[in-house]
């Protein structure tokens, strides 16, 4: 074969489950090419990569690789012939360290020994690769933050041989340095002709590092075109089959009296004497560099941490309320939706009616015995509120593509009396055309007079629905700015205020604790 040829060629691939999930993909990978592949939560997105990464097999069709024909067997079938994937729940061991973690299923070892110098220094070229040199490999994985451990898992995918590499939301847990670091990466594999897949719902990142798209929409390939140069429009288009505005109308709705008053705020160095009020009806957005305290104060409000100052009022007038624990909090209505699925507590072996129905047990039971229709109804209206893609309320939350677990989640505590809601990175994860289901959601509660407090990394967002944006730099509130008093400029610089610049860069959050 010659250097023309296809590396990857899929034909005819399909998937069923109880319903089919893929059907008819066609699609050829160049050698140092990188082709973004994206489509809405639940467009089959993972599940062509798991196929190509060997964890899937598939029920129709077949491929060929290097010219030859491939059928992986298992994941690790794939890897011997340099089919790499990192995947987009991660599989690190968290208490065993960096450098075990990178060589798990190869130790250097001598004469049935671990090497542990030849492991820490193979471990530090590794790290060094994706720019973690300064971290020390025998660190346990479960120490670091989850952007770290991200580019733990990317570093050990590019160990040894790779010649195609599978990239499912590499970033959505990464800063804006850190995806710099792993697209100077990804342009030196490039070089060496290693050919890319790149999954993601960040659409400005498709358009900076690939060189085609390829668009999945209900499990088939609607598009495949050389990546449009500066028209997010048209790829927006491609995967929603709708138009998505700039600017979004939540409908009306009144901004009442205060509903959440927090004064003097504070935890060690995380959180500093942090106060700021949220009225009924309003969403109250918090802005901030990662590390600098955002959901260290969702926690603190939410009673999941102590804190070590401060106080909490509800409602108007203020009533000082003690929140020493979550079930303190949700006692007095608030509620806080995080942005950790897992650690969430989804069940997931369990259904979507049995997740959405735990935080709901109260109104869901007569006499303490559980009444299943209405547990199938509150699922139904969930899943069509937020458009789960499913194949009823019977599915496991497991079978669940990520997005679509992150909308149960959601779904979970909208339907609870809470009047005030924390929601940490709500849409993270999810696809362009769902952001704006939950945008609508927060219009609806905002309507029913709920205070929300919005954390996001994602300032465009922020600007798109909230009405004020409190900014947080290295743990002080160092501003809050009023819609329509606000500019890009502005908020970045009030994030950076609080720290000199070095240390914002270097800046990572803690490891959030158990
Ligand atoms: N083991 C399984 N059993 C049944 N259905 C499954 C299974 N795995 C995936 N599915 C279904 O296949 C569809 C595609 O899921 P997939 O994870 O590939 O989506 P995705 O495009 O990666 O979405 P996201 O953007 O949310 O990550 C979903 O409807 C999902 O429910
Ligand atoms: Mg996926």
């Amino acid at each position: 074969m010659t250097a023309r040829d296809p590396l990857l060629r899929v034909s005819g691939i399909g998937k069923h489950y109880a319903q089919p999930v893929l059907a008819d993909i066609d699609l050829t990978l160049m050698r140092g090419e990188v082709l973004a592949l994206t489509g809405e939560n639940g467009a089959g997105k993972s599940t062509l990569s798991k196929i190509i990464g060997g964890l899937v097999h598939p029920s129709t069709g077949d491929m060929q690789f290097e010219g030859r024909p491939y059928a992986p067997a298992s994941r690790a079938d794939a890897e011997r012939l340099g089919v790499r994937m990192v995947m987009q729940e991660l599989n690190l061991l968290p208490t065993l360290s960096i450098a075990e973690n990178l060589f798990l299923d190869n130790l250097p070892s001598r004469g049935g020994w671990i090497s542990r110098k030849r492991l820490r220094e193979a471990a530090t070229r590794a790290m060094a690769q994706v720019g973690l040199e300064a971290l020390d490999p025998d660190t346990p994985v479960g120490e670091l933050g989850i952007g770290h451990q991200q580019m733990v898992e990317i570093a050990r995918n590019l160990i040894g041989d790779c010649h195609l590499l599978i990239l499912d939301e590499p970033t959505a847990m990464l800063t804006a340095r850190e995806v710099d670091l792993l697209f100077e990466q990804i342009a030196r594999l490039r070089e060496r002709g290693v050919a890319i897949v790149y999954i993601s719902h960040r659409l400005e990142e498709l358009a900076q590092v690939a060189q085609r798209v390829a668009v999945l929409r209900d499990g088939r390939l609607v598009a495949v075109e050389p990546m449009p140069e500066n028209d997010s429009q048209h790829l927006v288009n491609l995967m929603v089959g709708r138009e998505l505005g700039e600017h979004i109308d939540l409908g009306p709705r009144r901004i009442g009296a205060p509903l959440l008053s927090v004064r003097g705020l504070g935890r060690a160095d995380k959180v500093r004497d942090v106060s700021f009020e949220v009225r009924s009806g309003e969403i109250f957005g918090i802005s901030g560099l990662i590390g600098a305290g955002r959901t260290e104060l969702l926690r603190l409000i939410y009673g999941a941490d102590p804190a070590d100052s401060g106080s909490l009022a509800l409602g108007t007038p203020p009533r000082e309320v003690r929140i020493a624990s979550p079930a303190d909090a949700v006692k007095q209505g608030i509620a806080l939706i995080t942005e950790d699925r897992k650690g969430e507590g989804l069940l997931l072996p369990h259904s979507i009616s049995a997740n959405i129905a735990l935080g709901n047990l109260a109104e869901l039971s007569r006499h303490g015995i559980i009444d299943h229709k209405a547990e199938t109804a509150l699922a139904q209206r969930q899943m069509d509120a937020m458009r789960i893609r499913c194949s009823g309320p019977g599915q496991a939350v497991g079978e669940l593509s990520g997005g679509n677990q992150q909308k149960v989640v959601i779904g979970r505590w909208l339907e609870r009396d809470c009047q005030v809601l924390l929601f940490d990175e709500p849409t993270r994860g999810i696809d362009v055309g769902a952001k704006f289901d939950i945008y609508a959601l927060f219009g609806e509660l905002t309507r029913q007079g709920k205070a929300l407090v919005v954390v996001s990394s994602d300032l465009r967002e922020l600007m798109l629905i909230c009405d004020r944006i409190g900014v947080l730099s290295a743990g002080r509130l160092i501003d809050t700015f009023d819609r329509d008093d606000w500019s890009q400029d502005e908020l970045l610089a009030a994030a950076f205020a609080g720290y000199n610049t070095r240390d914002a860069l270097l800046s990572e959050p803690a490891a959030p604790t158990p």
